[in-house]
């Protein structure tokens, strides 16, 4: 088993040090376009294998030739949003660097399953999906696995019981519409709702949908990269042992909950060749709806995205010197 991630930052190069102590792999490939950062980090890690005990190799790299092969690509890269970058400069840099990196990690590793992890998680799961030219269990990406960590976690803190009598799920988009599913959480098979009273339950909510913007508050020049790279662990630990193991992921969706031409957060099926199903579960029409405002979300930032490679490519045309980089079909 060889896997590459692609970004050595801190969520990157996190998610390593977990494959390395845990020995998930045979090979782990760091990669940064920043020279020296992935050799100097996967150095460091591959020394503290000899402390774990871990037979897993891990090598630092600038070039994609050494990702060869690999059975699992994890796609971290991208840049945060910085002060004066509207959502839309974001959305255009991360769509070039997604879109790059996929096609250089599929010409490499053409059996790969890809997961993806750069922002904004959607969206770029779909520039992926669409630049892979995969079949869509090959391509999954990283948001709800965390989010429903991040739900878990408050449940935990709230009740002082036990991480693991505490099932949760958390669907939809990677953002401020995601759909924390109550009536699907349980404490040792309790509902959570006749455990909590209404207004404990909603902050609750309302502190998991702001689970990723809270971290950042008190980090002030960065984002969450431990319960992230736990969670991308999770996923492979269910790829590499075909654990067949159901979990909130984000997926390329043909009609199921009603959705087309989307990837969006649905609970899924998880083993050797990636999504092996997309489980459908009922819905209450205010989660169905819940759902499907998380869903035109993302459509509707697929579609501004979509505008603005028209504004690229119009520019070039026009004879201007900016490069269109990339194509979202
Ligand atoms: C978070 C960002 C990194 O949820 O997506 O922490």
């Amino acid at each position: 088993m060889k896997i590459t991630i692609v970004g050595a930052g801190n969520v990157g190069s996190t998610c390593a040090q977990i494959i390395v102590d845990r020995a998930l792999a045979n090979d782990v490939v760091l990669l940064d376009v920043v020279e020296g950062i992935p050799q100097g980090k996967a150095l460091d890690i591959y020394q503290s294998a000899a402390i774990q005990l871990s037979d897993t190799k891990i090598h630092g790299t600038n070039n994609y030739e050494t990702t060869a092969n690999s059975d699992i690509v994890v796609i971290t890269a991208g840049v945060p949003r910085k002060p004066g970058m509207s959502r839309d400069d974001l959305l255009s840099i991360n769509s070039d660097i997604v879109s790059m990196s996929t096609k250089a990690v599929v010409a490499h590793s053409p059996n790969a399953i890809i997961i993806v992890v750069s922002n904004p998680l959607d969206v770029m799961t779909y520039v992926s999906f669409v630049n892979s030219h995969f079949p869509r269990n090959k391509v999954i990406g990283m948001s709800g696995v965390l989010d429903t960590a991040r739900f878990k976690a408050f449940i935990c803190m709230e009740l002082n019981i036990s991480i693991e009598n505490i099932q949760a799920m958390v669907l939809g988009g990677h953002g401020d519409s995601m759909v924390p599913l109550v009536r699907y959480s349980t404490v040792a098979g309790i509902p959570l709702d006749s455990l909590l009273p209404q207004d404990r339950l909603d902050a609750l909510l309302d502190r998991t949908r702001n689970g990723g913007a809270e971290i950042v508050k008190h980090l002030k020049t960065g984002s969450a990269y431990y319960a992230p790279a736990a969670s991308i662990v999770q996923m492979i630990d269910a790829i590499v042992n075909n654990r067949h193991r159901i979990m909130s992921c984000c997926v390329y969706l043909t009609g199921e909950y009603g959705h087309h031409d989307v990837c969006l957060g649905v609970p899924v099926k998880i083993g050797r060749t990636g999504m092996e199903e997309i489980v459908l579960i009922d819905l209450t029409p205010e989660e169905k709806a819940a759902l499907d405002k998380s869903a035109n979300d993302v459509k509707a930032q697929i579609k501004s995205l979509r505008n603005l490679q028209k504004a690229k490519e119009q520019g070039k045309e026009n004879g201007t010197k900016e490069q269109a980089k990339t194509t979202v079909k």
